[in-house]
């Protein structure tokens, strides 16, 4: 969603905030703007689109100046036009805004604001920051941008920057994120690290209603009653270039294969050899609350949520927690009896997932402990949670979520896996035969990297295909789903995920050739009734893609008619993915691999933009 970024120093501060919104742009935008002061007062330039534009237009037509800031925005109050987009001036066109976050009250302030004479440009929320900060102004820019914080209600993080004070920067946060980066001579803001860490590995990381004022050399971080702050450096633990291609064509790509390593930094510290107890640290729960629990709770948005529903697997199959999964919007809808020892567990990749943050909060109303699964550090989920279970994937930046998604995965093991052995709720060789299928799985999650030419042929036979089916049962139905969810968020193509054992209630009803179906069926508890929903797909002239162990000689001819005609789906071989033998339990964490693979391959041969997918973003701020 929108991004922020400022600077501060003696380079030209437009190049700057461009770079930084560039490496913003995954996040997801319909328009951006910059704004500077020089001597001469403030200059703004705005574009509607691609970052492209604003290339060309300062190619066109430099924007110097050592002071600026810059805003990529994904329209919430009014469309994406030039007069919605940010930076937001003031009435006198001395003070410039840029907001994240969305201000509930904007509606009663822009009446009053108006009824005193200032003139509204947009229907944005924003701009009423903007009027609120010149009708406070008196010469000093913090002292008017926190009385008019004051008066807002809401989530923001704002950056401020005025004509008649060239030599600051101010910044404030409330419910949304904002670092301050820290320079030799010059300084940054950013609502996202990711935006400045080729410029900086040390940032300030500001906390709610605290209010920063950044000048060339040095930052002064107070709360709204000019309290000072005691803030220590924190250093971004991720090299400059962790945020780049690497020679990949698209960050999705990068990032799937980035999984064995990041699988590796995953269970370090945590999983050391099969004899060890799992380590976990900073989770926030005793011995005694863990073997307490009377019920879990896994709440998350989209790909967090099939991780999630891993979780409601395995949290009850190996700690023997009752357990349920709920979408975090429709968790607080369905308002769930919490009784005393419920734990609820938050899967968020970004941290910042306006309605998992509401489900969260909700749930700590109702006295549950929270303890969270994460990768952005310090984020906001991260921060209101009793615990944080950091998944280690470095960051990510394609909207589609590939790592994350199997870090998230592998961490809930390992918590399920402490869990048991806290709770002495699994026998001891289970949790052996667990761990040594995790101590293997970067070996085998490399091995499964060079089958990619494999999935390619799958893809180039399929690509074209308007839907698709995906079915799994038991602990892979989430896989299912999470496999039909790559697809459709990148190839566009129409994809649903059913629980195998659903099949002949309904679905079966779409099978036909042109609806290729995706079957999980590796050996293990549902392995034959997934032969048998092969094989009615097949009697139906459903093409099939097989995800099997491999070894396995029935799946490639399951339902396969061989007396039929050749040129008939029903006699040709079913499609085979094939992935190395795990346990049941793990077996999440290997398929998901190259589901993910011919989601991407599939909607590269379509030719889609597969880092930025039409209408999404990488991280949903609002509800
Ligand atoms: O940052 P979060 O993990 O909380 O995000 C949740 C979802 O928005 C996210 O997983 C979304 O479904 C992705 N686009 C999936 O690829």
């Amino acid at each position: 969603m929108c991004g922020i970024v400022g600077y501060i120093g003696d380079r030209e501060a437009s190049s700057i905030c461009f770079s930084g919104l560039r490496r913003l742009e995954y996040r997801g935008y319909d328009s951006a703007g910059i704004a500077v002061v020089t001597g001469k007062g403030l200059t703004t330039r705005k574009v509607v689109g691609n970052l492209n534009n604003m290339e060309t237009s300062l190619d066109e037509a430099p924007l110097p100046g050592p002071l600026g800031i810059g805003h990529t925005r994904w329209a919430t109050h009014g469309k994406p036009s030039i007069e919605n987009s940010h930076p937001h001036l003031s009435q006198n066109n001395k003070i410039a805004v840029v907001h994240n976050g969305i201000l509930d009250n904007y509606q009663e302030l822009r009446k009053s604001l108006t009824a005193e004479g200032y003139a509204f440009r947009s229907q944005t929320d924003t701009e009423v920051v903007a009027h609120l900060v010149e009708k406070y102004y008196k010469g000093d820019l913090r002292a008017a941008v926190c009385e008019a914080v004051r008066q807002l209600h809401g989530a923001f993080a704002i950056g401020c920057i005025c004509a008649d004070s060239p030599d600051e920067m101010i910044a404030v946060r409330r419910f949304s994120p904002l670092v301050v980066g820290i320079g030799d001579g010059e300084n940054y803001i950013a609502s996202d690290m990711g935006a400045i860490r080729a410029e900086t590995d040390r940032v300030y990381v500001i906390d709610d209603d605290e209010i920063c004022k950044i000048t060339r050399d040095g930052v002064e971080i107070t709360d709204l009653d000019c309290n000072p702050v005691e803030r220590e450096p924190y250093v971004i633990p991720w090299p400059a270039d962790a945020a780049q291609k690497g020679g990949y064509k698209k960050f999705m790509h990068k990032e799937i294969h980035e999984q064995p390593d990041a699988m590796r930094a995953c269970m370090a510290g945590r999983l050391n050899s099969v004899d060890d107890p799992i380590h976990f640290e900073n989770i926030g729960l005793t011995v005694d609350e863990i073997k307490g629990f009377e019920k879990v709770i896994f709440t998350a948005c989209g790909t967090a949520m099939h991780a999630g529903l891993v979780g409601r697997f395995l949290m009850d199959k190996l700690a023997r927690i009752p357990t349920e999964g709920d979408l975090a919007a429709e968790l607080q809808v369905r308002d769930p009896v919490i009784p005393k020892n419920t734990l609820c567990v938050v899967v968020s990749q970004s941290g910042e997932t306006a309605d998992t943050l509401e489900a969260l909060r909700a749930m700590k109303r109702k006295g549950a402990k929270v303890v969270s699964v994460i990768n952005v550090v310090d984020s906001s989920i991260a921060r209101e949670s009793d615990g944080v279970a950091y998944i280690q994937a470095g960051p990510e930046i394609s909207v589609a979520s590939t790592k994350a998604y199997s870090m998230q995965v592998l961490t809930i093991e390992l918590l399920c896996l402490y869990f048991a052995e806290v709770r002495g709720s699994c026998p001891p060789d289970e949790i052996r035969k667990l761990k040594a299928a995790l101590l293997k799985l970067p070996k085998q999650a490399e091995e499964v990297l060079t089958r990619e030419p494999d999935v390619i042929e799958v893809a180039k036979k399929y690509y074209e295909k308007p839907n698709a089916l995906y079915l799994a049962r038991g602990v892979n139905l989430p896989s299912a789903m999470e496999g039909a969810l790559k697809l459709k968020e990148i190839s566009y193509i129409h994809a649903e995920a059913y629980s195998a054992g659903e099949m002949k209630h309904g679905p079966i009803a779409l099978v036909e050739p042109n609806m290729f179906v995706t079957a999980i069926a590796c050996e293990g508890p549902t392995y034959d009734e997934m032969v048998g929903n092969i094989m009615e797909i097949k009697a139906r002239s459903g093409p099939v893609i097989a995800v099997s162990y491999d070894g396995d000689e029935k799946i490639p001819q399951t339902g396969v008619d061989p007396g039929g005609d050749p040129t008939d789906i029903t006699s040709q071989p079913n499609d085979m993915i094939w992935v190395p033998r795990t346990e049941e339990l793990t077996s999440p964490l290997i398929i998901a691999i190259p589901l993910q693979l011919l989601a991407y391959h599939i909607a590269d041969l379509r030719g889609e933009d597969i880092d930025q997918p039409r209408n999404l973003a990488k991280t949903v701020t609002v509800k």
